[in-house]
């Protein structure tokens, strides 16, 4: 069977998307670039206050807070959004944490913390989204993961390892659920500026504002592809480096990242 790219996406008037993660950072800014074109956006965090402020003005928009990690707090978040939005075509799931580490250095808290976060919430995501989409017969799941998850680097012992397990989890979401009609998505971002890098004290290559970051992943959602990675230099670069022989690659991530 020769597997298909997702279908394109040529107009977002009135396409119903559900946005978690969305009260900061390149959830925010995508929540905005969507409403500006017309989608009707539910958007999900912990913070009611901040997601009031994403969703202020605009009367396609639904706040739906909740902590993703509360397994019970999946079906109503969902039974929410429906009701908000009349429907579902787009689940894009962001909600992270990121927690630079040490393997000499680190707490097992963090470690439970962030799997529990980036990762075993998306499954819970799948729990209520799937059976939806599949009966429907029709829409998408965007996972946004990393370029951290094609090579392990300094400091990413975590937070890498949980972007590396999305990356594989997409491509397996890919191959069950396209034949079935629905499209997967796993968004690849470099560096962007928001709260979650602010605590960086390295220079960060390519460095994006969260708006860039949002123009990129709908562009590459109206084009249709399976990975939306950028920005383009640098996360290609970043992927090449994956690919060399051993090695190579350790040398170059040391002389890269001066660790
Ligand atoms: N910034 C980058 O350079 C970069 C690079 C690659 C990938 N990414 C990925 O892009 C996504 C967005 O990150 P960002 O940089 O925009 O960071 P951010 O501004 O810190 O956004 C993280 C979002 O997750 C939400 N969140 C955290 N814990 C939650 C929970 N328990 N339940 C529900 N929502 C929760 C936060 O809202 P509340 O605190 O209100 O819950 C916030 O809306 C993440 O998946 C991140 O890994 C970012």
């Amino acid at each position: 069977m020769i597997c298909r790219l997702n279908p394109p996406i040529a107009d977002w008037s009135g396409r119903r998307v559900w946005i978690v993660g969305a009260s900061s950072g390149i959830g925010a800014a995508l929540a905005d670039a969507l409403l500006n074109a017309g989608a009707r956006v539910a958007i999900s965090a912990r913070r009611l206050d901040a997601l009031e402020q994403v969703a202020a003005g605009r009367a396609t928009a639904c706040a739906v807070d909740f902590d993703a990690t509360d397994p019970t707090a999946w079906p109503q978040a969902f039974a929410r959004v429906l009701e908000g939005l009349g429907g579902l075509d787009l689940v894009v799931l962001g909600a992270a944490r990121y927690e630079p580490a040490h393997p000499w250095d680190f707490d097992m808290e963090k470690v439970q913390a962030s799997f529990e976060l980036n990762v075993v919430s998306v499954y819970r995501a799948l729990t209520v989204v799937v059976p939806h989409l599949l009966a429907q017969g029709s829409g998408g799941i965007a996972l946004v993961g990393s370029i951290a998850a094609y090579t392990g680097l300094p400091r990413s012992m975590i937070y890498g390892a949980t972007k590396a397990a999305l990356r594989n989890l997409a491509e397996s979401l890919y191959f069950e659920l396209a034949p079935k009609g629905l499209s997967v998505y796993l968004m690849s971002p470099g560096f962007v500026a928001t709260p979650m890098t602010s605590v960086n004290e390295f220079p960060m290559p390519g460095l994006l504002t969260p708006s860039q970051a949002a123009e990129r992943m709908m562009r590459g959602l109206e084009r249709g592809r399976f990975e939306i990675r950028f920005p383009r230099g640098f996360a290609g670069a970043v992927r090449w480096v994956s690919r060399l022989p051993d090695r190579l690659r350790f040398w170059l991530l040391h002389k890269a990242t001066g660790m």
